[in-house]
């Protein structure tokens, strides 16, 4: 595995455990603070450690002890103003970049401050300037939370991305996509599209939805799409189970609108779209997290008898801190690789035993066929996609609800009959051990962050990612990881955790 310089625990201690390095600093009168904004956890990390070393006096606390405030593509004005968000408006300390500090690190000894290390003030007259705001491209080099301040264009950039892709026009879905996580990354409510000025990825449709709705409250092309009866209907139809935009698509032109419809016009069903029909109303209703930990107790009892040892991690959305979603992904492994193979089969039978399923359909692990897994090391054979070949079960369950549960549709054993469960979509996937890391990382999404994080790998590392593993193309070789941290730093990328993945 890869070796990776852990944390010290002393990281998460406050202003006390920084205070005790004063004895071991050579510089007494020079205390050292390193800001994080733009800089990023880890490299503040590897610097603090480094300035320690050289035996430098490096706090973790903004404290007025501080003499010098060390920070990176940040002006003198976004200091100070982080400064005062911290309650630290007027410090006398010296406000220096980071070339100060590299060149004291060379140097051995604190370096004189030169005019060119010090912040300089940005103009702040224009509005334009002031707001001008420096966004990473890619969003896996992001940090997006579930709470943000501008749903309304989000919302109204992700209808039409939806809209997109129920149109099978996915390069057209993705510029929405993208655009919409730039939104959600944006730290500010947008009032004026001008505080937008250089931020990615937000092409001209997209920037014109966005004016429409500061001008207007609204944009128009979003409300027509919403209204339109191809996007009802396409929505409707792919909300069903089983069903994909290929399918909808063509029952759209023969007409179908509804269900009724879908019944009435005697198409043929499979298994999946019957279970889908039959449950409708449940699975369109999102599952809550509480329902989740239900299903998830359920999981790990049935996956603990059939293989002790085993480890169930919930993931999808409700890992990134998700309070709904609609389905719940667990990830399956075990220590000793080769134990979880053909686990599913016992695990869907112990709980078909136990009446859980309402449908279920289970694939094994098609790793070694599928060509990307050569038996020596060597480039796979076909670029990484977000296709994976794990042992997986794609399931409805009947998951128990404390309250009788209301219904409307036929899954009820009779009508008017209460039952005490809901179906719910349930997905297992079950990996080998050395390939967990992967699994969890692409398992986790968001879809976005996944596919940020795989086209940040082929377009600047040069390396393929999977959720099976990330090959060095350059190298020609497999990049081993037991952690999702190491996969990060073999991509040169800060860790981002899954609560900050919601791209
Ligand atoms: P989901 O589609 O369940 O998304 O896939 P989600 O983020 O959990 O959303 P909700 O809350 O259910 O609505 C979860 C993650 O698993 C990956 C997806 O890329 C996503 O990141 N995934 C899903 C796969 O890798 N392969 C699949 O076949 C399905
Ligand atoms: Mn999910």
């Amino acid at each position: 595995m890869v070796p990776l310089k852990r944390r010290k625990v002393s990281w998460t201690g406050g202003a006390s455990t920084s205070d005790s390095r004063d004895d071991a600093s050579k510089f007494p009168q020079v205390v050292l603070f390193l800001l994080e904004r733009k800089m990023g956890t880890s490299r503040r990390i590897f610097l603090t450690e480094l300035g320690r070393k050289k035996g430098f006096r490096v706090d973790e606390v903004f404290t007025e002890n501080v003499t010098h405030v060390i920070s990176e593509k940040n002006s003198g004005d976004e200091v100070r103003g982080w400064l005062s968000s911290q309650g630290h408006g007027s410090t006398p300390a010296h406000l220096v970049d980071i070339s100060w500090l590299t060149e004291s690190l060379s140097a051995g000894c604190p370096a004189h401050i030169l005019q060119r290390h010090r912040l300089t003030e940005r103009q702040t007259s224009s509005r334009d300037e002031a707001a001008a705001f420096s966004m990473p491209v890619y969003a896996c080099q992001r940090r997006t939370t579930l709470d943000h301040r501008n749903a309304v264009f989000t919302e109204a950039l992700s209808l039409l991305a939806e809209n997109a892709e129920l149109s099978e026009d996915g390069g057209r879905a993705v510029a929405f996509r993208r655009a919409a996580a730039t939104l959600k990354a944006f730290p500010e409510q947008v009032t004026d599209a001008r505080q937008l000025r250089g931020c990615p990825c937000l092409g001209r449709h997209s920037l014109g939805v966005i004016q429409d709705i500061l001008e207007n409250g609204t944009s128009r092309e979003v409300e027509a799409t919403r209204r339109s009866e191809r996007f009802q209907a396409l929505k409707l139809l792919t909300g069903i189970f089983g069903v994909g935009t290929k399918t909808a698509a063509q029952w759209f032109r023969e007409g179908i609108r509804n269900l009724p419809q879908l019944l009435q016009s005697g198409c043929a069903l499979n298994g999946a779209q019957r279970a889908g029909v039959a449950h409708y109303d449940d699975l369109t209703q999102d599952v809550t997290k509480a329902e989740a930990d239900v299903v998830g107790r359920i999981v790990e009892e049935a996956v603990g008898a059939e293989l002790p040892g085993a480890r169930v991690v919930l993931v999808g959305g409700f890992r990134r801190g998700k309070p709904s979603g609609h389905d719940v992904d667990f990830l399956i492994t075990h220590p000793q690789e080769g134990r979880e193979e053909g686990l599913i089969p016992k695990v869907v039978a112990r709980l078909e035993a136990r009446d859980f399923l309402l449908y279920h359909k289970s694939s094994r692990n098609s790793y070694a066929e599928a060509n990307v897994a050569p038996a020596r090391p060597a480039r796979p054979a076909r670029p990484a996609s977000s296709m994976d070949h794990f042992e997986r079960c794609l399931s409805i369950w009947k998951v128990p609800t404390p309250e009788p549960h209301s219904h409307r549709d036929d899954a009820a054993p009779r009508r008017g009959e209460c039952r005490r469960w809901r179906a719910a979509r349930v997905d297992l996937v079950v990996c080998p051990f050395s390939q967990f890391a992967f699994a969890l990382l692409g398992w986790t999404g968001s879809k976005l962050f996944e596919r940020e994080l795989r086209r940040w790998a082929a377009h600047r590392k040069d390396m393929s990612l999977s959720s099976h593993a990330l090959y060095d193309n350059k190298q020609r070789e497999f990049l081993p990881a037991a952690t999702e941290e190491e996969i990060f730093a073999h991509l040169a990328l800060e860790y981002v955790p899954p609560s900050e993945r919601n791209a």
